[in-house]
């Protein structure tokens, strides 16, 4: 009884194992694949709302300062050995893309940058867009 238990769970760590080595080999090779329609993602808050920015700010201390840095320039100490390196909010580059897109991109993440989905609620994930663009 024990040995196919046993069997399972390295079969297991295995699989876990291939996810983890796998994981930065995609994110050298893929870039963000934001569907068109994410463009036309409309918010239902006040993005200008200083509330609503105020909670994003908050927000951003918790979840995101760690990778993109204190000021959103992509130098947080968790991002510093990323490949890619962590997004710099400050650039025309990031502050050009349509609010849709920059809420698609935090809803479903990109390795190394997780999905915020489940994590965030979507109010939250407007108050994120809301607070970064305030970072140019
Ligand atoms: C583990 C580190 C990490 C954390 C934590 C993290 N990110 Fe990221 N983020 C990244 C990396 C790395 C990229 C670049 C991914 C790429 O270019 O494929 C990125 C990219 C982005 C982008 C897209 C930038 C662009 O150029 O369009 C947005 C938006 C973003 N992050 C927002 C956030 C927000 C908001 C949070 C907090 C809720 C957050 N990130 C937390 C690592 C992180």
């Amino acid at each position: 009884m024990k040995v196919p238990g046993m069997l399972v769970m390295t079969q297991f760590i295995t699989y876990v194992g291939g996810i983890a080595l796998s994981m930065p080999i995609h994110a050298q090779s893929s870039r963000w694949e934001v569907p068109a329609s994410a463009q036309n993602i409309k918010s239902p808050y006040n993005l200008k709302d200083p509330k609503l920015i105020a909670l994003g700010k908050k927000l951003y201390s918790k979840h995101c300062n760690i990778c993109h840095g204190a000021k959103g320039k992509g130098d947080g100490v968790a991002g510093l050995a990323l490949n890619p390196k962590p997004a710099n909010f400050t650039t025309d580059a990031f502050q050009s893309q349509a609010s849709g897109v920059i809420f698609w991109k935090i809803t479903h993440g990109n390795p190394p940058m997780a999905s915020y989905e489940s994590i965030l609620s979507e109010k939250e994930r407007w108050a994120l867009v809301a607070y970064l663009r305030t970072l140019k």
